[in-house]
């Protein structure tokens, strides 16, 4: 920065001497630059050009710097011979060039001052000239600190805003406010700025700078911040500091109470929180209440301390009614209050209704009918209990009762306007009547001695007792709504002639079955009887054959088709009859009721013991 021009020394001194001769006849000139402006830490370097005359050496070129009062001391004394350096201050400092320009490292503030150039040429005379050297510092961005804590807008004082301080520059620069970049002056709308100037040792300046100016309730969104000036080279130059807030305290002057959450109707058992805000800074003490006949009733125990929530958990219709959040600035002790309307859906009461009421009967029908109570519309929904829809409405009919209707109805109450609001109820229809036996295991093919398994199934309500005709061991268990009874016996002859009785019974009446014994062994027998019978048939037949051929060849009577089908035919009806069985035994309980004895039979046989006797 040192020397803005390019160094012309001695030899371009000499080169000029053509040009100036003429003009200047034989004066002594020396150029110098009148200031010279160079940055602390810096080198300066200081030219001194001349111009002699006619080819003619200097005799001596001397250095000096102007000390305060006013006295040249000698820094240089240069001659053809050599250089001396005079012992100064700055002698540490100070280097020649080859065109014996001064120069100055480390440039301190102290610096700013003026160094001369003296020429002697003999003959010619002597010449001065001199230069200024200014020193600078530029300033770093200004530090701004705005107020701590906070500024009321009723403060009563212009209150302080915030501080600005630029350090180590030289010369001391100029600070300037400003608000949301607008430049505040002092002096203008009781707007005050307090300056103070620090000269540090090392000779450059600090400036600190003071903002005072009142407040309003917009300045919470103001950005304020300054503005260091400095000049240098004759332009002027500026910094700005980061923009800062200040924290405004205003009262409130409205407030929003809110029931979150807001996005669906409150129903019981929902938690419901109650937020009360305030436009105010800092947010004011906050107190809830709620009306009741008339009276605000204080609900401050039951919030945190001016949190300006209140917490409702699982509510119930009770916790409706209007509430009101009131807010007390502490500053100016201003009150503002809001009111909101708290509304808790709710589905009470919920009943279901049976018509008639009295113990129902097989056959017989039933209306069940729900009612419920809420302040909103409701639906409502049967299902059984495995869950199944039945049907939509408040009135579910049930016709032509059976045992194997009796259910668990559930009523389901909701309300569609408040989504997740519903309650359900559960009746049981018990459908009471006499006893039905659904199946039994007759007819039974058995042998005797054997043991066997007599079994005997019904339906009925109340629970039923069985009982059985003979002595035995029975095994009572139940299956769904049905009971069966196997009862363990040992096959006699008596029983093989009687059979046996199931008996089912309960308060509304009896019903009872016979189980049919088939003796195995006769049927056996009698089988043996029929095969032997049909043998001799066939033989019957195969003689009379015989015998109608040897006629027949005989020529003594016709021969006749009618003969031959008289002689097929039982045996068509056997077929017929043996359909007919099987088409009549078909049961669900086949399995369940199988034969005790164990012996393996056709399948049409083993299905021939058991007739369904449902329906
Ligand atoms: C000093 O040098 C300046 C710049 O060359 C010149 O304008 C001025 O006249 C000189 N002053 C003297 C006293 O020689
Ligand atoms: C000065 O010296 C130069 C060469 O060094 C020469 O050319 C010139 O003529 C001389 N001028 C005078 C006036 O003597
Ligand atoms: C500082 O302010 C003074 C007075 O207003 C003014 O004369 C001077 O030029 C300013 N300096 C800078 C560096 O702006
Ligand atoms: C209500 O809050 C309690 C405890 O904070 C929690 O156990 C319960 O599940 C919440 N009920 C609902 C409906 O969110
Ligand atoms: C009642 O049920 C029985 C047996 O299921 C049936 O025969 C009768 O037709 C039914 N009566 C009515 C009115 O539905
Ligand atoms: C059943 O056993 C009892 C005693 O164990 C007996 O008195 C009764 O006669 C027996 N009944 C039949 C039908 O065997
Ligand atoms: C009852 O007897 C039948 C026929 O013997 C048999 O299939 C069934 O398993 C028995 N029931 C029970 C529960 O033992
Ligand atoms: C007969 O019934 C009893 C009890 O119900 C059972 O333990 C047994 O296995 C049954 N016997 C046969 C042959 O099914």
């Amino acid at each position: 920065m040192a020397g803005g021009r390019r160094p012309a020394g001695l030899a371009l001194g000499w080169g000029c001497c053509l040009l100036l001769c003429c003009a200047a006849a034989s004066r002594l000139e020396i150029s110098m630059p009148a200031v010279m402006e160079v940055e602390v830490g810096d080198t300066a370097r200081i030219e001194c050009n001349f111009y002699i005359p006619e080819n003619a050496s200097y005799t001596y070129i001397d250095w000096f710097y102007v000390d305060r009062s006013n006295r040249q001391v000698r820094l240089y004394h240069v001659t053809a011979s050599g250089v001396l350096e005079d012992d100064t201050e700055y002698k540490k400092r100070l280097s020649l060039g080859e065109d014996k320009a001064l120069s100055i490292s480390a440039v301190t503030v102290q610096d700013a001052r003026t160094f001369v150039c003296q020429v002697g040429a003999g003959s010619y005379g002597v010449g001065e000239n001199s230069t200024e050297l200014s020193v600078y510092k530029v300033p770093k961005a200004p530090e701004i600190e705005p107020s701590s804590g906070g500024i009321s807008v009723h403060s009563p004082d212009i209150p302080e805003i915030a501080k600005c301080v630029s350090k180590n520059s030289f010369p001391p620069p100029n600070i300037t406010w400003h608000k949301n970049g607008e430049r505040l002056r002092a002096q203008e709308n009781d707007v005050t700025v307090q300056s103070t100037l620090t000269r540090e040792s090392s000779g450059l300046y600090t400036v600190s700078s003071t903002l005072y100016a009142p407040v309003t309730r917009q300045d919470r969104h103001s950005s304020y911040h300054c503005t260091v000036h400095y000049w240098l080279r004759g332009q002027s130059h500026a910094l700005e500091s980061r923009r800062v807030k200040v924290n405004i305290f205003y009262p409130a002057e409205h407030l929003k109470l809110q029931v979150v959450p807001s996005s669906a109707p409150v129903k019981e058992g929902d938690n419901v929180t109650l937020v009360c805000e305030s436009d105010g800074n800092p947010q004011p003490v906050f107190s809830f209440f709620k009306k009741k006949l008339d009276e605000w009733q204080d609900l401050s125990s039951l919030t945190e301390p001016q949190s300006g929530v209140l917490n409702l958990h699982n509510v119930d219709k009770s916790n409706s009614g209007t509430y009101k959040c009131q807010s007390l600035d502490l500053d100016d002790m201003s009150q503002i209050e809001e009111a909101v309307d708290l509304v808790v859906n709710y589905i009470e009461g919920v009943d279901v209704k049976m018509e008639p009421s009295s113990t129902l009967l097989e056959g017989q029908s039933v209306t069940l009918s729900c009612d419920a109570h809420s302040p909103v519309d409701l639906t409502y929904q049967w299902s059984n209990e495995q869950g199944e829809k039945l049907k939509e409405g408040n009135q579910l009919f049930l016709s032509n009762l059976t045992f194997e209707t009796s259910n668990t109805f559930s009523c389901r109450v909701m309300a569609p306007s408040v989504p997740g609001l519903e309650q359900s109820k559960k009746v049981s229809v018990a459908v009471e009547g006499k006893p039905r036996i659904v199946a039994i295991s007759s007819p039974l093919y058995v042998r005797q001695d054997e043991v066997i398994n007599l079994t005997c199934k019904a339906i009925a309500f109340p629970r039923p007792t069985v009982q059985w005709s003979i002595n035995g061991t029975a095994h009572e268990y139940m299956d769904n709504q049905h009971i069966a009874s196997n009862l363990t016996v040992r096959v006699s002859h008596d029983l093989l002639q009687a059979g046996a009785m199931c008996r089912v019974i309960n308060k509304l009446g009896v019903s009872e079955k016979h189980i049919q014994l088939v003796d195995q062994k006769s049927t056996a027998e009698s089988q043996g009887v029929i095969i032997v019978a049909i043998i001799v048939a066939i033989l019957v037949v195969a003689v009379l054959g015989a015998v109608i051929y040897f006629l027949h060849k005989k020529g003594k009577i016709l021969c006749g088709r009618a003969g031959k089908q008289d002689i097929t035919k039982p045996e068509a009806r056997k077929d017929k009859i043996v359909v007919e069985v099987k088409s009549d035994k078909v049961s669900e309980e086949a399995g369940l009721l199988q034969g005790a004895n164990g012996e393996r039979r056709a399948a049409a046989d083993q299905s021939e013991k058991y007739i369904d006797l449902r329906n």
